[in-house]
């Protein structure tokens, strides 16, 4: 497809008579991170539905290709824009950093992205020292490069892929010995340059947050993002008079692309036990 051609599935945009401001806000990760930010999108907006989608069938992205990420950012784009859709959150750093231009450039509602905090964690480290924790693909990609160009003139970033780590979040596994091992690996090099300040570049880190702390040492900081993402949310939809006009309790509404077993398991310790889940077709 050409780059800046609308595709097919038209975009809703204010204009459009099937957008009303009580449709839901799509929110998509490869896999269960981006649970945390519909958390905090859930936790700003009470009166929203979100419709969330976890590609688990592709996940991780973060050993995928550009080409492949760029294509499931675009079906999954598709189907939250044919089940309504007003705004979509790409909740996932891989995914952003790879290709949200292009998304932006083919869809016309809001589209919101996640990018590893290398900003805030600049302004917080006093060693001058910053680890970033992301995955393979999220720190080959110019978007990465970029901002680190940006914000790292008086910092020393150090980063670290963390290849194996959401293969440990997707399976719940948080505690195990494996884990703990790999947080080992990956959070040592930065601690021996000297970091004060880690990033998690990546949503699925969120659920680790604890036990990189307990790696890491008390004196280092965590920085992660969803709360920046959800205000963030809340501004575009502000700005575009696109935020439901409702006081009722919105309703979550979650799809994956893989086992639905899965999910429901995942869901159960993530967001709430008995949470109803459908295949995304
Ligand atoms: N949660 C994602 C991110 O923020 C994707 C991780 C993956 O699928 O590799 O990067």
């Amino acid at each position: 497809m050409a780059r800046g051609l609308r595709r097919q599935v038209p975009a809703l945009t204010e204009d459009d008579p099937r957008m009303t401001l009580s449709s839901p806000i799509g929110i998509f990760d490869s896999g269960i991170g981006g649970l945390s930010v519909a958390r905090a999108v859930r936790e700003r907006l009470p009166g929203e539905d979100i419709l969330y989608v976890a590609d688990s069938l592709h996940a991780p992205y973060g050993d995928k290709s550009d080409a492949f990420i760029r294509e499931r950012m675009h079906v999954i784009t598709d189907f939250l824009l044919t089940r309504g859709a007003k705004a979509v959150v790409v909740a996932c750093n891989t995914a952003t950093t790879s290709a949200i231009a292009q998304l932006r450039e083919t869809y016309s509602i809001p589209i919101i992205g996640v990018e590893p905090g290398v900003k805030p964690a600049v302004l917080a480290t006093r060693s001058a020292v910053v680890g970033v924790l992301a995955t393979p693909r999220t720190l080959q990609t110019h978007s990465f490069e970029s901002l680190a160009a940006r914000f790292s003139r008086n910092v020393k970033l150090v980063v670290q892929p963390c290849p194996n780590l959401v293969h440990q979040i997707e399976a719940l596994d948080f505690d195990s010995e494996r884990t703990r091992a790999l947080l080992e690996e990956y959070v040592s090099p930065l601690l021996a340059e000297g970091a004060d300040t880690i990033v998690l570049g990546c949503t699925h880190y969120n659920y680790l947050a604890r036990q990189i702390a307990q790696v890491a040492g008390e004196a280092v900081q965590i920085i992660s993002t969803e709360q920046a993402v959800a205000r963030e949310v809340v501004r575009r939809l502000e700005m575009q008079s696109l935020l439901a006009d409702t006081t009722g309790q919105g309703q979550s509404l979650f799809c994956t692309s893989g086992d639905l077993t899965l999910f429901r398991r995942q869901l159960d310790g993530l967001w709430q036990p008995g949470e109803p889940v459908f295949a995304m077709e």
